[in-house]
């Protein structure tokens, strides 16, 4: 049998894993940050309809500038953005990959404070680029010192702030962001893929825009727009951005089924995003009882809690999965992560995990 070392395949991809999280078919999944909750009915019904007009097209190749969803993208974000500054792939992890196929590459670097989203140095490096992995407080956060300091130490060509954190669930403070600019001559990426759960008070990095041409604001549909099947992300930034970006896209990029599917989506965007107030109750119902049962949950503004006091991540990983309920162990000392999900998986996580005695 061939194996991967038997082939001519680059030198700097061999070693490497593939991202992995398991896709198993368990009763209660919440290991991947999904939104649990299926599309509203109402909605689903218009999305096929326009899925339906889309398909008998579909001999013909779609919008190569998806002109009416970055419009209607710019009509969502809000802030005085318009279409010239919306970019959009299948899954924000596209957009990133576009990000780092245009300034990153060989002999160049990216900067992320780790622990932090898995795909950032797999994209990075499969594009040729070094990752660098920068580091966070004690309970994860990340301050404007701190972190200008690291980026003046690494001038690295990209910044990745995920805002707030994956996998911890971390809040980032705007200062952050803002130094982390003044620090650094590359580019500056916030990844906002959950900040439709953080409170509703706090501000976007999208009001930073103005006069930062290096600075890029990642979103994403799979998460609070419930859309993660789909396959749509998008960024915000200055045209100039967009026009790089266009460089490295294949042509036709986004399909016509996924333009349709996401503009129905975006028309309806109230409806889509109503479940957000009750994964955000469900997430600090998490975080309560965790601690009640002697863990340590890490403060988040997203839709999972990551928490420590976990005596074996892998045995409680196990007995978990024993008893229907996917979490994910991300590979942090005594720690787990789980997402929120609607109230019934949530209370079965919560008692299954109360049968489990492992806290430290
Ligand atoms: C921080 C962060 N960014 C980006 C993504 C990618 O999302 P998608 O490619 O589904 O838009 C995820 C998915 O979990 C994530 O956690």
């Amino acid at each position: 049998m061939t194996r991967l070392d038997d082939l001519p395949l680059r030198d700097d991809l061999r070693g490497m894993t593939p991202y992995g999280a398991p896709q198993a078919p368990l009763p209660v999944a919440l290991n991947v940050n999904e939104n649990t909750h299926p599309v509203p009915d109402e909605v689903a019904d218009e999305i096929l309809t326009e899925i339906g007009a889309a398909l008998r097209e579909v001999n013909r190749y779609p919008d190569r500038e998806f002109s009416a969803l970055r419009e209607a993208f710019a009509g969502y974000l809000g802030h005085g953005l318009v279409r010239d500054q919306i970019w959009a792939a299948n899954g924000s992890n596209e957009v990133l990959q576009h990000v780092l196929q245009a300034f990153g590459g060989p002999g160049r670097r990216a900067l992320g404070f780790s622990p932090t989203y898995s795909m950032y140095p797999l994209l990075t490096r499969a594009t040729g680029a070094t990752w660098v992995s920068g580091a966070r407080g004690e309970r994860y956060e990340l301050s404007a010192t701190d972190a200008a300091a690291q980026v003046r130490e690494t001038d690295p060509d990209i910044v990745f702030l995920c805002a707030p954190n994956n996998p911890t669930g971390t809040p980032l403070d705007l200062s952050v962001i803002e130094a982390v600019y003044e620090a650094s001559r590359g580019m500056v990426v916030v990844d906002e893929a959950y900040v439709e759960f953080a409170p509703h008070s706090a501000p976007s990095a999208l009001t930073l825009l103005p006069g930062r041409e290096r600075l890029l604001v990642s979103r994403t549909m799979s998460k609070a727009f419930a859309f993660a099947g789909a396959r749509v992300g998008y960024l915000a930034a200055d045209p100039a951005v967009i026009d790089a970006l266009r460089l490295v896209r294949l042509p036709y990029h986004l399909s016509a089924l996924t333009q349709a599917a996401a503009l129905a989506a975006l028309r309806h965007a109230p409806t889509m995003l109503r479940m957000v107030d009750d994964i955000v109750a469900q997430r600090d119902r998490i975080s309560a009882t965790l601690t009640e049962l002697g863990y340590d949950p890490f403060e988040s503004w997203t839709n999972f809690v990551m928490f420590g006091g976990v005596a074996d991540p892998r045995a409680t990983w196990e007995s978990l999965y024993a008893q229907g309920v996917l979490i994910r162990d991300v590979g942090i000392p005594h720690s787990l992560r789980v997402s929120a999900g609607t109230d019934s998986e949530t209370t079965a996580f919560l008692e299954a995990l109360a049968s489990v005695d492992s806290a430290s």
